[in-house]
């Protein structure tokens, strides 16, 4: 059996990564706050992906402008006109359904809520989430939250170029918040009204595009490896005119294989010249780019798009790494106490998050066998050492078995134990989250030895 979204749902509450938002109220429905694990995993990701994408290439440069853009943003981009999914209402029940979301019952469209056919017409729904800024909410001061951080790219070009004189092919990159007023939110962190994106706008010279439309989704594929997603699970859907967003000329589709079925994970567009074209248009400004070395070059370049949503990073990299193990007897342990409340060579459940060790939240926890002061006496000082260079937990509480056993659901990559031998030798045990295996080693090579490990 493969994991299900209530494993992960689950998991994520009980272990501090993902809780119900505002959840003493009774919550506020399809949305989740990130927990003190969460918010390490989630910045892992983003941290990798900046890193990746912007600070260790000399061809894309990061901004990060504001949520609240001028309206005639989106007038310009198309959004207020095209940015809405075909809405229809259950006559019966009154529940609203995305209509391309319906479910079939033989030819007929039927209500999942009260076996209701009988439907409203589509109508369009759009998608912006709308505010007023000011003490007076009235037309001239509605402005929406932004639904993609594209826009700001586009926006924030001539001062780019006039400021960096960057040369195309280059990219801008944002990672950011944005707001959708989806109809049907669920699934988890999978389809939720707020959430975040990782996103770069790549200026080619339209002859160049394909070249580089297939040099992002080469880079894609090497990040998902990275994240650990197996490639089965993976579908590349190139999606077919009168399909695509109203922007775009050709788009790849990420699928993947979630529990609820195969749906989009990231994507790769193809926007032409279309968004520098229109916000030319409608705030006659000159966004024409011209070639630093030959001031007779000039042109609107066209955009490959490649965007990544980290909420749903994180679902998959959460359902990839969940793994249900059946834990080994203490003889197969070699040493390795036995878990509290177990008899001797009884298996139990082991339920392990095996995360790339560049993503796991905490890299290592350090666990002195018991309280007793001549162990905790060594095991702080080291917990500090180390955390100067790693993510660490320190953790004195409960038996060591059930330490390991929280550990393991965390998907701490390495835990060093010190016990009583400690005291004698000068060493302490590392264990591998993985294999289970311990090797002792002395407390002097324990950072080095972790530090090899981790970028092996
Ligand atoms: N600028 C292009 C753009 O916004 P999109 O396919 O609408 O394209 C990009 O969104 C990515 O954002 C998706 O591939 C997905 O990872 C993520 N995403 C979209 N809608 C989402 C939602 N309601 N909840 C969580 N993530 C979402």
């Amino acid at each position: 059996m493969g994991v299900s979204m209530q494993d992960i749902v689950s998991l994520a509450k009980r272990r501090g990564f993902i809780f119900p938002s505002s959840e003493i109220y009774g919550g506020l429905a399809n949305t989740w706050d990130y927990g003190p694990l969460g918010v390490e995993l989630k910045n892992n990701i983003k941290q990798e992906w900046w890193r990746r994408f912007v600070q260790k290439r000399q061809d894309v440069m990061g901004i990060d402008a504001a949520l609240l853009m001028n309206p005639k943003v989106w007038k310009a981009s198309g959004h207020l006109k095209n940015f809405a999914d075909a809405l229809v209402e259950c006559k019966n029940c009154h529940i609203r359904y995305r209509a391309d979301s319906l479910t079939k019952d033989g030819d007929r469209f039927v209500c999942t809520e009260c076996n209701s056919r009988d439907f409203t017409l589509a109508k369009n729904f759009n998608l912006m989430l709308k505010t007023f800024l000011g003490s007076a909410e009235d037309a001239s001061n509605t402005v929406y939250f932004r639904p993609e951080t594209a826009q700001a790219m586009f926006v924030d070009f001539k001062n780019v170029m006039d400021t960096m004189h960057p040369r195309v092919p280059f990219g801008l990159a944002q990672v950011g918040k944005v707001f959708r007023n989806e109809i049907t939110p669920g699934n988890f962190i999978f389809r939720t009204r707020e959430f975040e994106q990782m996103e770069i706008e790549y200026f080619v010279r339209e002859k160049d595009w394909e070249e580089y439309f297939e040099h992002w989704l080469e880079e894609m594929k090497l990040w998902l490896k990275d994240l650990g997603v197996s490639e089965k699970k993976l579908h590349y859907v190139d999606i077919p005119d009168g399909e695509r967003a109203h922007y775009s000329k050709r788009t790849v589709d990420i699928e993947y294989e979630y529990p609820f079925g195969q749906e989009e994970l990231y994507g790769l567009a193809y926007r032409g010249d279309f968004d520098l074209q229109n916000h030319m248009r409608e705030s006659k400004v000159d966004c024409t780019y011209t070639n630093p070395e030959d001031p007779k070059d000039k042109f609107v370049p066209h955009v490959i798009e490649p965007t990544w949503g980290v909420d749903r990073s994180v679902l998959v990299a959460m359902l990839e790494a969940y793994h249900e193990e059946q834990a080994p007897t203490a003889a197969a342990r070699k040493g390795e106490p036995r878990p509290e409340g177990r008899e001797e060579g009884e298996s139990a459940k082991r339920v392990v998050m095996k995360f790339p060790a560049w993503l796991a939240p905490v890299k290592v926890a350090i666990l002195p066998l018991s309280k007793k002061p001549e162990l905790v006496k060594v095991a702080k000082p080291l917990y500090e050492k180390l955390s100067e260079k790693f993510v660490c937990e320190y953790d004195e509480t409960q038996s060591i078995g059930k330490r390991y056993r929280r550990q393991d659901e965390i998907g701490t990559p390495f835990a060093v134990t010190v016990d009583f031998e400690t005291l004698e030798k000068d060493d302490v045990t590392l264990r591998d989250r993985d294999t289970m295996k311990q090797e002792r080693v002395k407390i002097k090579d324990v950072e080095k030895t972790i530090e090899k490990k981790l970028h092996a």
